[in-house]
């Protein structure tokens, strides 16, 4: 690749003009923004390394000028520990990515290795994914989700931190993933963590990993999430709900691009891309503390809203289609569309649960329906029995008409609870959050039980009878 370094440091400049030529790559270089105007001219390079401090002005300059001379030009820009808020600024003038330095020649060879082997299988192609109303595994064709995923195929080529946000079930973690898929890290891993369901007192060995021997229980050294996501992305989902003592330790982790494991002394390099989530108020949950402000400025260099499925009605069809033929090839009893009355039954309920009510509804009534269409009737029942209308935030709903449990003198507490637990998930389409509030307890212990019982993340699919699973991991 052809590499132009934009630096005003003349030794800094000379290291790693001889680093980047080591790494197999043409390096030209610079000191000054007139000067990289005039090196961005023609050809423009593959690649800017910018200083942010430069004589003549202001490495954002740099930044607007690559990416004006050439949309695809990846720009890296350099800073220093102190100056994390500037290189934040420039990712969201549409750097590709910052370097910290002093500079580890270690991160700049996977950073340039990644950028190479990208453009290598990808030359220069600029596919409209969204045009036929599917982006990766995602469905739609409503205008506010084509815009979603124009936004998706833009910032995945970027390693720019991507918050997304949306009400439950509107399909953060799958957009999350759409975004690994198209990215330059779409060989690496993909690590989705709960904030809300990390045990506190594990929380730094879940996350950093630990050493042999260094607490009780450390029989073996573990390696954690950040060093399973290295080279890959790291999706923080329900962000806000990270315990407070571990977004400081995360920002820390964020800022140096380094970590210990615990009882360890080796620092070790992070290189993942962030994608967060939340269904959550944001500006809210800032305004009570209960989710840091610096925090939240390095994770929303590109804000993403998930529109809720009431506001985009016109996606119904296609999704319920799409949720359609994933049942039909598992279950093959050739039900392969939908009468117009059942459609229109689903066109007029609110869905309060958004993507994954109706993908549970599909596939309920899938049950109900005889071959070869998904009747009228089974559309209103699944939606009237088992799903009382439950807006967001939800508890206050239709009490009334939640269903039952059954329970029965002999039967142990612990069935009791599980059947009692699934009930309350069904209830509110999976919403953990909901279900927690109703049923007293937090979020964690909803997490905690369902894997005791079985039923956390690896194992919950998405079945009427299991509303809301989701795949974890990669
Ligand atoms: N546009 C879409 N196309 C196809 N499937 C979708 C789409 N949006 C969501 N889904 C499916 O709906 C289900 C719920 O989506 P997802 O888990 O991504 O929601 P979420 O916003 O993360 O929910 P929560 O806030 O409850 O965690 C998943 O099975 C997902 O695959
Ligand atoms: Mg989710």
């Amino acid at each position: 690749m052809k590499v132009l370094v934009v630096e005003d440091e003349p030794r800094v400049r000379a290291s790693l003009v001889e680093l980047i030529r080591e790494l197999g790559h043409e390096a030209s270089a610079v000191g000054t923004v007139a000067d990289a105007r005039d090196a961005l001219g023609a050809p423009a390079p593959d690649v800017c390394i910018t200083d942010l401090g430069l004589p003549d002005g202001d490495g954002l300059d740099v930044v607007r000028a690559a990416k004006a001379a050439r949309p695809d030009c990846a720009v890296l820009v350099l800073t220093g520990k102190g100056s994390i808020v500037a290189a934040v600024d420039a990712m969201k003038a549409g750097a590709h990515d910052f370097l910290l330095k002093p500079l580890k020649p270690t991160l700049l060879a996977s950073a340039l290795a990644r950028l190479s082997e990208h453009q290598a299988s990808h030359p220069a192609t600029h596919a409209e994914p969204a045009a036929a109303g599917r982006i990766g595994e995602m469905v739609g064709r409503s205008p506010v989700m084509q815009e979603v995923f124009r936004l998706i195929a833009r910032v995945a080529g970027s390693e720019a931190p991507v918050m997304i946000t949306g009400e439950s079930g509107t399909g953060k973690e799958v957009a999350a993933r759409t975004v690994h898929a198209l990215s330059r890290r779409e060989r690496g891993p993909f690590v989705a963590v709960n904030c809300g369901a990390i045990s506190p007192n594990l929380v730094e060995s879940e996350l950093f990993g630990h050493e042999k021997g260094s607490f009780t229980g450390a029989e073996r050294r573990r390696a954690g999430t950040f060093e399973m996501a290295h080279g890959g992305t790291l999706f923080l989902d329900e962000v806000t709900e990270m315990p407070p003592d571990l977004q400081v330790k995360f920002l820390r982790v964020l800022d140096t691009r380094t970590f210990r494991r615990v009882g360890g002394n080796e620092e070790m390099d992070v290189d993942v891309r962030l994608v967060a989530s939340s269904n959550r108020d944001l500006a809210e949950a800032m305004k009570n503390g209960s989710f840091r402000p610096d925090l939240f400025y390095r994770l929303n260099v590109f804000p993403l809203r998930m529109p809720s499925l009431r506001e985009r009605k016109a996606d119904i069809p296609a999704l319920a289609s799409h949720f359609l033929s994933q049942v039909e090839e598992k279950e093959r009893r050739g039900l392969t569309s939908f009468e117009e009355g059942a459609l229109k039954v689903f066109d007029r309920h609110d869905w309060p649960g958004n993507v994954r009510e109706l993908k549970n509804a599909v596939h309920r009534a899938y049950v109900l329906s005889d071959p070869p269409a998904i009747q009228a009737g089974a559309a209103e029942a699944v939606l009237d029995a088992s799903h009382p209308a439950v807006s967001p935030p939800a508890v206050n709903a239709k009490e009334e008409s939640w269903p039952e449990v059954p329970v029965r003198v002999g039967e142990k507490l612990e069935a009791v609870e599980r059947k009692l637990l699934i009930a309350t998930l069904q209830a509110v389409n999976g919403d953990r959050r909901t279900a927690a509030e109703i049923l007293g307890i937090s979020l964690k212990t909803v997490y905690n039980r369902l894997k005791q019982y079985g039923l956390d993340d690896q194992t919950l699919p998405d079945h009427p009878a299991l509303p809301g699973g989701r795949a974890r991991g990669s």
